[in-house]
């Protein structure tokens, strides 16, 4: 069997994190800039069955017998097998590697998982579609976070820009101008189990103040697909800046988060939010593209961590 590798890239929320949880709609889109690689190779010389896992950016150098059944790794090699329905797997090793930030919100976890699943079962003859791809992503995110909403593996595995409402159809979403965005990273961690658990519990002690601010959240992910579709930046930019409050009211930003999207809208961005679970991660400012660099710096000199650029492309 021919060495294998797959990809998969990192993921933004525009608009409408945490209450895609509740349903509420939300925008998602691919970050090609950074990526999962997953890697695999036969070993004709050990026994069938016999899977080493080489994951040093996750601190993993075991084999598949010593993971828990629960780890998304064994996870995505139950799933890939049942789906094939092989029922033992010839001896590899698997090799992965990442760019993505890990617990910052780009989506990590799922991008690996989508990089597993495409690389075991190519690796196996029968390469998965992305909507089953997307299915064992969603299982593995499980581990991370109880109830997740479906929206980080779907992104990641479609790699494209989408309007995703939980259980609803998968929307992929067209662009009518090239969207420049810069994404920094705050240096706090963030995991998204707890940010969305926590989260949870102050909803359930007070549903009447927190479902307004989750309602309010929906109308500026439909509002942001609209101004998306006429190509209207500075109007997506606004409402950004809206979401990010909202989020704000919700208890998933931070002082550092706070400062960042401050600072970047101070440098001439467009708009500026947290992205993903908050209380920590990244956040991304909405920039045209002249004055991305400008934003870019303002940023690392307000203590980003790291910058990066990425585009949405008109489509
Ligand atoms: C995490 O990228 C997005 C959250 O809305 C969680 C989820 O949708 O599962 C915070």
């Amino acid at each position: 069997m021919p060495a294998i590798a797959a990809y998969a890239p990192g993921k933004i929320i525009l608009t409408g994190e945490h209450a895609v949880v509740y349903g509420q709609p939300a925008i998602a889109a691919p970050v090609e800039e950074v990526r999962a690689r997953a890697g695999i190779e036969a070993n004709p010389t050990e026994p069938d069955g016999k899977i080493n896992i080489i994951a040093p950016d996750i601190g993993l150098d075991t084999s598949l017998d010593a993971l828990p059944l629960e780890h998304p790794i064994a996870t995505v090699f139950r799933e890939v097998r049942q789906e094939l329905g092989l029922d033992h797997l010839p001896a590899m090793t698997l090799n992965i590697t990442s760019t993505i930030p890990i617990a910052a919100g780009l989506g990590s976890g799922a991008a690996i998982s989508v990089a597993v699943s495409r690389a075991l079962s190519s690796f196996l003859g029968s390469p998965l579609s992305d909507e089953v791809v997307s299915r064992i992503a969603f299982e593995t995110d499980r581990f991370y976070h109880g109830t997740p909403s479906g929206i980080d593996n779907s992104v990641i595995s479609y790699g494209r820009m989408i309007y995703f409402m939980r259980g609803g159809p998968l929307e992929i979403l067209t662009n009518a101008e090239t969207l420049t965005l810069v994404i920094a990273d705050s240096g706090e961690k963030s995991l998204t189990g707890k940010v969305v658990h926590g989260l949870r519990t102050r909803i359930e002690l007070d549903p009447q103040r927190y479902d307004p601010i989750l309602e309010k959240i929906g109308v500026v992910s439909f509002s942001a697909r609209q101004a998306i579709e006429k190509g209207d930046p500075a109007g997506l930019g606004n409402l950004l800046n809206d979401n990010h409050s909202l989020l704000q009211q919700l208890g998933v930003s931070s002082a550092n988060l706070d400062l960042l999207v401050r600072i970047a809208r101070e440098a001439g961005a467009l708009g500026a939010k947290l992205s993903g679970a908050g209380c920590g991660g990244n956040m991304i400012a909405l920039v045209e593209p002249d004055n991305a660099q400008a934003v870019a710096a303002a940023l690392l000199s307000a203590g980003a961590v790291n910058a990066i650029f990425t585009t949405i492309p008109q489509s």
